[in-house]
């Protein structure tokens, strides 16, 4: 008999709107987390209010938030942070719209397992206004890139991208609302990929196995 395929733990983190952890929900409550490969054990935030812990709580999901100025430094909120997301045992932890660089400790922790999403082709345009640069730049395309996490900004191994076409009339709302529409797909197949399959980092190559 085959063994029953084992649903990965993902925590997913957010701080906005939350569209990409609804995309991820939608899908898991879809096939079933075991099909799918993983299911969402907990949501965190760095701040309070905002729909994707919204979307979570109406999930019936664990939140949790943890702020940078209710810490004395920015290491001792990295440390919160990480020992935050440890007590859920993660096999993977997702940025999904989370607008924090993470410390050194988060990255000890979860590097290598530590999954973001971007919304511009890296390394193009990398930061907080990927969306915003491109259209400044006057690009043709750009698109979304779901990559791994390590301590540049944007600088991680490089798993999947989707491209998307910039139009003469797109203003940054317009053109980063088409973005997300791709990236939305993409991280919910490549979430699933590498939890159901496995991978390997080899230097700068991710091989999903
Ligand atoms: C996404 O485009 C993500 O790449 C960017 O912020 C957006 C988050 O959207 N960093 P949402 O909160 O998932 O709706």
């Amino acid at each position: 008999m085959a063994a029953k395929p084992v649903a990965k733990r993902l925590v997913v983190l957010v701080s906005g709107s939350g569209t990409n952890l609804q995309a991820l929900l939608d899908a898991i409550a879809k096939t079933g987390a075991e099909a799918y490969g993983a299911e969402i054990v907990a949501v965190g935030a760095d701040r309070e209010g905002i729909e994707g812990l919204a979307r979570a709580e109406r999930a019936g999901l664990p939140t949790f938030v943890c702020r940078v100025k209710d810490h004395e430094s920015r290491d001792e909120w990295d440390a919160a942070l990480t020992e935050a997301v440890s007590a859920y045992e993660p096999d993977l932890v997702v940025s999904a719209g989370f607008m924090k660089i993470v410390g050194k400790e988060f990255l000890a922790r979860f590097g290598g397992r530590f999954v973001n999403t971007h919304p511009a082709l890296l390394p193009s345009f990398p930061g907080a206004h990927g969306v915003r640069d491109a259209l400044a730049y006057g690009a043709k395309v750009t698109g979304c890139t779901v990559h791994f996490v390590d301590d540049g900004v944007d600088t991680g191994p490089i798993i999947a991208q989707g491209v998307v076409e910039v139009r003469d009339e797109d203003d940054e709302s317009a053109l980063h609302e088409r973005i997300k529409e791709v990236e939305r797909r993409l991280l919910v197949e490549v979430v699933g990929r590498i939890a159901r399959n496995g991978y390997r980092i080899e230097g700068r190559k991710v091989v999903i196995l």
